[in-house]
């Protein structure tokens, strides 16, 4: 028997995610939303709590189990999970933002049913929803805080946007314009950035990545704290 001491580089930190999708309601039978599986942000969980973390997962409407020792709380919407987030944020040590947060919500949800018109056109008016990550990024005693930015073109340019102009230690950027990664794929290709470095993770399982990421968020985390 091999009982190899595996490195905890996580041990005694806390680590609050999001993943998966949210769902804007229309009325009670009806939602926007877009095809995040969650896959990356549970892989990370999985794979944060492999090296000592002590994870909470913010989840959205998904279907996979929710990895062993891990405290997930489920929600639906972006505000249900704003609301969540900000209520547990201030004892987590580092924040990580999978989630594919709807930008924007409609105005009104109908409390019935919505019928079906003469019109052959409808108008749905949206508001624009909190940015999670950014609000997390801009609190006074923010945790080492990451971002993803999904792309579908101009990834490096528009992840590094993202970086400054939220306030993120770290970003992994993510192009989604190959079917074969990102959203619904097992597999996913990363560049990582943070102020002043890069660090390219190839086409890899969505759960190999996860461990690769976490050990780099891991070095950057120590690294400057
Ligand atoms: N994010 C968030 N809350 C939102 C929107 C996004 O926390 N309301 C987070 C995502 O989880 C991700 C990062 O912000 O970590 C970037 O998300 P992305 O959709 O790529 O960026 P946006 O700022 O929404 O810009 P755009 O969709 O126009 O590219
Ligand atoms: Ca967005």
């Amino acid at each position: 028997q091999h009982f190899a001491p595996k490195a905890q580089p996580l041990a005694g930190v806390k680590l609050m995610l999001t993943a998966g999708p949210t769902r804007e309601a229309l009325d009670p039978v009806r939602y926007i939303s877009n095809h995040s599986s969650g896959k990356m942000g549970f892989a990370l969980a999985a794979a944060a709590r492999a090296l000592g973390a002590e994870v909470t997962l913010v989840s959205g409407p998904v279907h996979l189990a929710t990895p062993a020792s891990v405290h997930r709380i489920d929600v639906e919407s972006a505000q249900n999970m704003f609301d969540t987030v900000m209520a547990g944020i201030a004892e987590q040590n580092i924040f990580i933002a999978c989630a594919a947060v709807a930008d924007y919500s409609p105005k009104m949800v109908a409390s019935h049913k919505i019928k079906k018109t003469h019109a052959d056109n409808m108008v749905v008016e949206l508001a624009k929803n909190p940015d999670i990550v950014a609000t997390v990024a801009a609190l006074p005693q923010k945790p080492f805080t990451i971002g993803f930015a999904a792309e579908t073109q101009e990834v490096e340019k528009y992840a590094l946007d993202k970086l400054t102009r939220k306030n993120l230690d770290m970003i992994a950027a993510n192009d989604v314009s190959s079917s074969d990664r990102g959203f619904n794929s097992d597999q996913n290709a990363l560049t990582l950035f943070w102020p002043g470095g890069q660090h390219r993770l190839p086409l890899a399982d969505k759960t190999a990545l996860a461990e690769q990421l976490l050990t780099l968020i891991a070095k950057r985390y120590h690294d400057i704290h």
